[in-house]
């Protein structure tokens, strides 16, 4: 990634994990500019990987190139007025990782006029392995949308979606996708304990098998549906066990629970959008 100055506003996980893995990636420490209100997660910040930190988040756009809003939804209006007035100066890229806050919305807020990559990120990023949806509005050019990219690359992989209304898609599967696998982990771990195995032992066989079969389908040719089929013996044990989840309507559940967190993802969006 080409080295500009790129700025935080807000401190918080997210922030951390990004910056974290920028400077994994090599970039250069002291063009990294992080503001938040929290002077205690400033410090460790700078202490940590000894960037440039501020107390005014004007400031930090006034340095910048890109600046990555990363403060929590329900902060982002607040946040955007404050700092449109540098926006509009500085006209830097806005990388904006708030879930569910709408670019017409943010753009509105600093202003107009505003180049905007809204992206999705989901959780496990904070161990530089997530899953990124992006979007870019019609002002952001080229070489921004590179830098956008590169820039959530540093915690994992990134996808463009062509448009914005995909990233409730996005959502629904990637950004609450790691608590649907968790969830299966959970019911696998106490299924395991019922037949008797200790609960550690379960649970570091369900947590391995799960990284297991994520790997072996990154890394195979074959598609999900194609290494089932593979590990299901006729008569055997797999086939015995998917058939009972088949019967009990797991790809159904699985459906209905993406379109509700679809339709969730729509109506947070909107009440996020609404001015006071
Ligand atoms: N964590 C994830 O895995 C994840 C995944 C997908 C998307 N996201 C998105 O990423 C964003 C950040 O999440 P996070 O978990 O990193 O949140 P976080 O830990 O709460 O960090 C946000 C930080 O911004 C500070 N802040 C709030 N208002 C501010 C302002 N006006 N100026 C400067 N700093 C301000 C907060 O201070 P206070 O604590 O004092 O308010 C906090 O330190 C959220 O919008 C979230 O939707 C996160």
């Amino acid at each position: 990634m080409e080295h500009c100055q790129i700025g935080f506003i807000g401190a918080g996980n997210m922030a951390g994990s990004l910056i974290g893995g920028l400077i994994a990636d090599g970039y250069p420490s002291r063009q990294i500019h992080v503001a938040d209100i929290d002077t205690g997660k400033l410090k460790r910040l700078q202490q940590r990987f000894d960037v440039h930190i501020h107390t005014d988040n004007e400031a930090v756009v006034r340095a910048c190139d890109l600046v990555v809003l990363a403060v929590k939804p329900q902060q982002m209006r607040r946040l955007a007025r404050e700092i449109a007035t540098a926006v509009r100066e500085r006209r830097p890229l806005i990388v904006s990782i708030a879930a569910g806050i709408r670019e017409a919305d943010l753009e509105r807020w600093l202003g107009g006029e505003a180049a905007i990559v809204r992206a999705m990120p989901n959780t496990p990023a904070l161990v530089q392995s997530g899953a990124t949806g992006l979007h870019a509005n019609a002002q952001v050019s080229a070489r921004q949308r590179d830098q956008a990219e590169s820039l959530l690359r540093a915690v994992g992989v990134t996808v463009w979606v062509d448009r914005e209304e995909q990233l409730d898609a996005v959502t629904a599967l990637s950004g609450s996708g790691p608590a649907y696998f968790f969830l299966l982990m959970e019911a696998m771990q106490k299924a395991g304990i019922e037949l008797g195995l200790p609960p550690t032992t379960a649970r570091l066989l369900v947590e391995q098998t799960a990284l297991g079969a994520a790997k072996l389908a990154l890394e195979a040719d074959a598609d999900p549906g194609e290494l089932r089929r593979q590990v299901t013996s006729p008569g055997g044990t797999t086939e015995r066990a998917i058939a009972v989840m088949a019967e009990a309507g797991f790809e159904e559940a699985i459906l209905r629970a993406l379109r509700a967190a679809y339709r969730r993802s729509q109506e947070l969006s909107k009440q996020l959008g609404e001015d006071e």
